[in-house]
């Protein structure tokens, strides 16, 4: 986060809170939100995207307090499960500033959404629409609608969160025509109310040109739309994904860069097709909340194995940061409790768990006094982590804690054993 800096004796602050004193209050493994970097994000988008809407990607990272916080920085909401509807609904967001996306949403999830009046419904497959007109005809409303499109561009990221290559689950395959037949299927019926079309091409993207070949297939498929049944459909979703740096090595461009580029693609693709340009929205999760997190561990055992290499194992892993072992994923790890003049040593971060991939920090290096009973704070984990926390080794969920100048709340408590057992009642 930016507003994490060292004290005079080397221990990290966040706020004007030092790391020791939030690691007595709350314990360890703890999320820290750095409430005022999350803010600043979603000001800077907010900013770069001053005639659009910018819906939060939920799924990143949700909670009650992160609603209300990107509610009242502006921003829209995007969820993708009865369970996100849920929590973006008992925060009071706003129904009409909420997206719904998902490939297989149930009808007690439409019938909720449709219940709840949420703004846009983002329909995967031709079922849904069958099930959604069905559901809006009995109930005579007119929900708003827009069409997941495939678009086949592979942006150059993991293959697990690629998502708009052809042959996967997501949205409807542009080259294929089905996505055109959504459309018609919509427009002829005339029960929903088609708004536009969606694209969303991949995660942790770093190149724009991705975003480029995405933005002209889906407004030459709006073009086609308008040719063949002279409607111009007057909204257009680009999805989220923009990379944040895990690393030193990572480069991300700035909201004010991106929304740059971006405009200019879909101006120039709108002028060639002679189209209005359509209002735009995009669906940013891990650049809103990724890097306005860091978890703060305890080190537990310092393990030199061979000559080869220093494991240093902490007192969570896999269970509160799945990243590193599922996406091969990097991340950085630092001292956070003290500062060191210890020579640096090739270390590896790993978890408490019972698998040898439980692997939080694949390569870093820490100062050689790492010793049990230090902290390491690992930065960006605000995106997909507590999101995709489990239970493994029946360890409980880490809770997270938001700061705000010399104020700290908590605003997910840990989870408990009791919490555990109370599911376990055979
Ligand atoms: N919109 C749609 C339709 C999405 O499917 C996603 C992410 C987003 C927006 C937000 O993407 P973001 O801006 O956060 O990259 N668990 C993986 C990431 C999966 C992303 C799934 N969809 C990870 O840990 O990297």
């Amino acid at each position: 986060p930016r507003t994490v800096t060292r004290d005079e004796d080397g221990e990290l602050t966040v706020g004007n809170l030092r790391i020791g004193v939030l690691t007595k209050m709350f314990g360890t493994p703890l999320f820290v939100l750095d409430e005022d970097d999350l803010r600043s994000r979603c000001r800077d988008f907010r900013a770069a995207f001053a005639d659009e809407d910018v819906y939060y990607a939920g799924k990143a990272f949700l909670c009650k307090a992160v609603v209300r916080i990107i509610a009242e920085e502006g921003l829209h909401l995007d969820v993708c499960s009865g369970g996100e509807l849920a929590v973006a609904l008992a925060a009071d967001m706003p129904a009409e500033r909420i997206g719904f996306h998902g490939n297989n949403k149930s009808v007690a999830e439409l019938t909720r959404a449709l219940d709840a009046g949420v703004g846009r419904i983002i329909v995967d497959s031709f079922d849904e629409i069958d099930r959604l007109t069905e559901l809006a005809r009995e109930r005579g409303v007119r929900p708003r609608v827009l069409i997941r499109v495939t678009v086949g561009v592979e942006a150059h990221t993991h293959e697990f969160i690629a998502t708009s290559h052809e042959d996967q689950k997501f949205g409807f395959s542009l080259a294929g025509g089905a996505a055109a037949a959504a459309a018609f299927r919509i427009l002829d019926d005339n029960v929903l109310e088609l708004r536009g079309l969606h694209s969303h091409i991949g995660s942790q993207i770093f190149d724009t040109s991705g975003f480029e070949v995405s933005a002209r297939r889906v407004l030459a498929l709006q073009a086609q739309i308008r040719d063949a049944r002279g409607v111009e459909l007057p909204e257009l979703d680009l999805g989220g994904g923009f990379g944040i740096a895990y690393t030193t090595q990572d480069d991300p461009s700035t909201p004010h860069e991106l929304s740059k580029r971006i405009h200019k693609i879909v101006e120039g693709e709108c002028e060639g097709l002679r189209l209005a340009k359509p209002h735009l929205s995009f669906e940013p999760g891990r650049a809103i909340i990724g890097p306005a997190v860091f978890t703060v561990y305890e080190v537990g055992t310092v393990k030199d194995v061979d000559g080869l290499r220093t494991y240093v194992s902490v007192d969570g892993g896999m269970s509160d940061n799945i990243r590193t072992a599922l996406y091969g994923a990097s991340y950085s790890a630092t001292l956070a409790n003290r500062a060191s003049d210890a020579e640096p040593i090739l270390a590896r971060v790993v978890g408490k768990h019972c698998e040898s991939g439980d692997v939080v920090v694949k390569d870093e290096f820490l100062p050689a006094d790492v010793q049990p009973g230090d902290l390491l704070a690992v930065p960006g984990t605000g995106a997909y982590c507590r999101s995709m926390a489990s239970n493994y080794n029946h360890v409980p969920r880490p809770p997270v804690v938001a700061v705000r100048g010399d104020e700290a709340r908590v605003i997910v408590r840990r989870e408990t054993e009791d919490d555990l057992l109370a599911l376990d009642v055979g």
